[in-house]
């Protein structure tokens, strides 16, 4: 029995990184208007997707923006509401840190979201990478620190939402009861990070939870999603990688008294699509064509402790090279997955630089045609590395324009997707993935 897929596209913009937002056709003028992403929406609902998601981070690197528009965007939460009134069936996944912001307040949002797309919303965890002094904290929380608060703060959101049940509502004009008072209830919350008395001040939108969804992928983040998410978005740049992860998070959900299949994997994969597999690289090659070395280097040295910057091109890097003193680091799943490169493949200077490790934050990629993206998705599935993914479109409007309406269909046909919803939740979605 083959199961379907679940499948999400970024709208963070991927496709205009690089120097893909120099084209023609870029529309890069509307990067802060709703209509550039309505139309992504459209078309990701109209291929039936599970959800279109933005990522998000809260601060700014000024430098960068002397390329490209970095990471900088309207709020996530913000520009998902404006999809609402033009789509029907889509999930709207936002990105919301739980480091630097207040559980009621993101229970609130999100519940908000979710009657207003009538049970569409769901929630990317992240514990964030940088962004600290924002909030006034001095430095950036160690990881573990991070998880904590993370493992706290959902667990204070997930009992809001349960505070103040649907079921409570009873809104009868003929008895005069608004609401049965005794089933909301406080949660009278008291922990190590935060105390909230609750109920929320909004009832939840019908009975199925809301999805959750974790980026991160060291093992204190994997025992999180495997406690408590419905999917983590993932870093694979390998079949390999992506089979150990899954194989790991399904026993430690069983780990935490849940089912294998209520935690599902989906890496992000990074789409360098054209007609023909010259012009796919030479998309690929276009778009990274005006790409910092320097800024290459920092990143290996940031995650490896490593510094390349007099080492020749064809020099190989290989464990053996690697400082005995490992530097802090802020994510272990994209500084793991560079040390575990570098001892596998014991790769030269200048192939390192070309990699997703290095400078696509080490998602699975296919530069290639929509058929060679079918035939990838294929191998994956079938040997059980992934649930699903997340389409981060590479290079162009044509290889976004390719991934939604041409490569969809294809899956459709292969009897790896969906064909029409079966529901109309974003919890509906991940639901379905019986036999295709
Ligand atoms: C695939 C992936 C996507 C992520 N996306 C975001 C993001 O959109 N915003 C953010 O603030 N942090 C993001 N993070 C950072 C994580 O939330 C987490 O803080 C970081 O990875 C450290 O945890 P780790 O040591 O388990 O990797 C992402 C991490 C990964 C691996």
């Amino acid at each position: 029995m083959t199961r379907r897929l679940h499948v999400g596209v970024s709208l963070a913009p991927t496709w205009l990184s690089g120097d893909g937002w120099r084209r023609l056709d870029s529309n890069i003028e509307n990067i802060y208007s709703e209509e550039l992403y309505l139309d992504i929406a459209k078309r990701a609902e109209a291929a039936k997707l599970d959800f279109v998601f933005r990522p998000d981070t809260l601060f700014l690197d000024p430098q960068a923006l002397e390329t490209g528009p970095g990471f900088g965007s309207l709020d996530p939460t913000i520009l998902l509401a404006a999809m609402v009134r033009e789509t029907s069936h889509v999930g709207l996944l936002t990105t919301i840190s739980t480091t630097f912001n207040s559980p009621y307040v993101v229970a609130r949002q999100l519940q908000s979201l979710n009657w207003l797309s009538k049970g569409r919303v769901g929630w990317n965890i992240v514990t964030a990478l940088d962004g600290n002094e924002n909030f006034g904290l001095p430095a950036m929380p160690s990881a573990g620190e991070r998880y904590a608060r993370a493992a706290e703060f959902t667990q204070v959101v997930r009992r809001l939402w349960a505070s103040y049940p649907q079921d409570a509502l009873k809104q009868d004009r003929e008895s005069g009861r608004y609401a049965v008072s005794a089933l909301v209830q406080p949660i009278d919350h008291v922990g190590a990070r935060f105390s909230v008395k609750g109920p929320l001040n909004l009832p939840a939108y019908g009975t199925s939870p809301i999805p959750l969804i974790q980026a991160g992928a060291s093992p204190t983040g994997r025992d999180f999603a495997a406690c408590v998410a419905d999917a983590i978005f993932a870093s694979t740049p390998d079949m390999a990688a992506a089979l150990e992860l899954r194989t790991d998070l399904r026993q430690r959900a069983l780990g935490h008294g849940r089912r294998a299949d209520d935690i599902r994997v989906l890496p992000g994969l990074s789409l360098f699509l054209a007609p023909n597999r010259a012009e796919a690289h030479e998309l690929f090659a276009e778009t990274h064509a005006r790409a910092d070395i320097g800024r290459k280097i920092a990143a290996i040295r940031d995650m490896t402790g490593l510094d390349l910057s007099h080492w020749p091109d064809d020099r190989r890097v290989s464990a053996a090279d690697m400082p005995e003193v490992a530097p802090a680091l802020r994510s272990r799943t994209h500084a793991d997955l560079l040390l575990r490169l570098i001892r596998n493949e014991k790769p030269t200077v200048a192939e390192l630089l070309t990699r997703p490790e290095v400078i696509g934050s080490a998602h699975w990629r296919v530069i290639g045609t929509v058929e060679d993206a079918v035939e990838q998705i294929r191998q994956w599935a079938g040997a059980g590395a992934i649930d699903g993914f997340i389409i981060l479109p590479g290079g162009s409007v044509e290889a976004l324009r390719l991934a939604l309406d041409d490569l969809m269909p294809r899956l459709v046909e292969a009897r790896l997707f969906r064909d029409e919803y079966r529901g109309s939740t974003f919890a509906d979605h991940l639901k379905d993935d019986g036999d295709a």
